[in-house]
């Protein structure tokens, strides 16, 4: 069958991996097999010899993985073409985590004695895994803020930079940075960019359009959207290198995805826009609403024309997002007061699920880092970390205000 014409996301999302399996199914299996056989020597010869690993050992690759490799490489090359017109190729490799696909897309591209950049506000286990395990290998790391673009190009020419890696908008603080303007100035040095493009989506942001180099996922977010599956994925657009050194790093960290899990991430990705829309249109309303709330000082979402970043996030996304965080009158007490009020918002640490979660970064997730640190990246005693759903809005709204109403 020839491939269809996908002008839209969903179509592309639904259809891209097309149907690859010799019984017919209609949804890609679950391969769940260690390994796969060889009708002859010969057979075997030649699949260890070509570029498609995928029916060896599953550690190499699975089809099941292939299904989500190829629908997140369409959606994230939808509608880019590359100087000469062609259409954008990319290639993905599905991981046991996000932490895992972070560890392969660093410990790839990067040896002793180069330096990273990055920007201030990142995820947590991105930050100890550039300040612990690469630091510990002799790699170093630059943290700026990358928004500040005079310092971006200060800190580029002082310093040898390999790679400048861009977490946009960033946990926790929801801050963005201008993916075009920093890749603009890391090309004219031919260093190598990459996103981190959980919060976003890549129905709602398209870092390959701005020329980076690697776009990460941690997939257990938004991509799978249900919080059924820990995963990640590293996207690459240099074909080659992703198929052979990136390839072989990720495999020879063992860091393979499992059957079960991508075939859980390819039914979510069906439902990515619909998802996306409701999540940002819930997210705008929840916004409006606390923004004018007596009990809140203060809301970080980049669809507020009050937060810092409003117009970077307008430029680059097509929707603002799902997340925001904000700050309680209020400290540590009222935080957790707030928290246990709540009847429908969930607590949990994660993100991206479809159902609201909320969590108190003081007293869970950063409940060890020291208070002084803290309030450096901005995470005060109330502050309140929300991932909108997808639940009418009208509970959503009623839940938060019974709760902010007992403070
Ligand atoms: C922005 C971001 N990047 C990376 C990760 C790590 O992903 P995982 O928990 O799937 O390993 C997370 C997890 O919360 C995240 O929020």
């Amino acid at each position: 069958m020839s491939q269809p014409k996908l002008t839209g996301i969903s179509s592309v999302a639904l259809h891209a991996a097309g149907q690859d399996n010799s019984e017919h199914a209609h949804i890609t299996p679950i391969y769940a097999t260690s390994t796969f056989t060889f009708d002859t020597a010969e057979e075997g010869a030649e699949r260890f010899a070509g570029a498609d690993k995928t029916r060896i050992y599953s550690r190499w690759g699975n089809p099941t993985f292939t299904a989500a490799e190829r629908t997140i490489e369409a959606l994230e090359a939808f509608n880019i073409e590359n100087a000469d017109g062609s259409p954008l190729k990319l290639k993905a490799l599905l991981h046991s985590s996000g932490q895992a696909a972070m560890t392969t897309l660093f410990l790839s591209n990067l040896q002793t004695g180069d330096t990273v950049l990055s920007h201030y506000s990142l995820y947590g286990g991105t930050y100890e895994l550039l300040h612990k395990v690469l630091a510990d290998n002799g790699i170093k790391v630059i943290i700026a803020d990358l928004r500040d673009l005079n310092l971006v190009e200060e800190t580029l020419k002082k310093n040898k930079i390999k790679l400048v890696h861009i977490e946009t908008p960033a946990n926790p603080t929801i801050q963005c940075v201008d993916i075009e303007a920093v890749t603009k100035l890391a090309k004219l040095q031919n260093i190598l960019v990459s996103v981190d493009n959980t919060f976003a989506t890549p129905y709602l942001q398209q870092p390959f359009k701005y020329g980076v180099d690697f776009v990460f996922h941690s997939t257990t977010k938004f991509l799978n959207g249900h919080g059924t599956a820990i995963g990640g994925v590293l996207i690459g657009k240099d074909n080659e290198h992703m198929r052979t050194k990136v390839w072989k790093w990720h495999v020879l960290l063992g860091s393979n995805s499992n059957a079960f899990d991508a075939f859980l991430l390819s039914n979510g990705l069906k439902t990515l826009e619909l998802r996306m829309d409701r999540h940002c249109s819930n997210a705008m309303k929840v916004a409006e609403y606390l923004q004018q709330h007596q009990n809140v000082e203060k809301v970080n979402y980049v669809g507020l024309e009050s937060h810092p970043d409003f117009a970077t996030a307008k430029k680059q996304m097509k929707l603002p997002g799902s997340l925001m965080s904000f700050e309680l009158k209020g400290g540590l007490e009222e935080g957790k007061k707030f928290i246990n009020a709540l009847q429908l918002c969930v607590s949990a640490t994660s993100l991206g699920t479809v159902d609201t979660l909320i969590s108190h970064p003081a007293s869970t997730s950063h409940m060890s880092v020291a208070k002084e640190e803290r309030l450096k990246f901005g995470i005060t005693d109330g502050l309140i970390r929300l991932s909108v759903g997808i639940e009418n809005i009208e509970d959503i709204i009623y839940d938060l205000e019974q709760a902010l109403n007992s403070l």
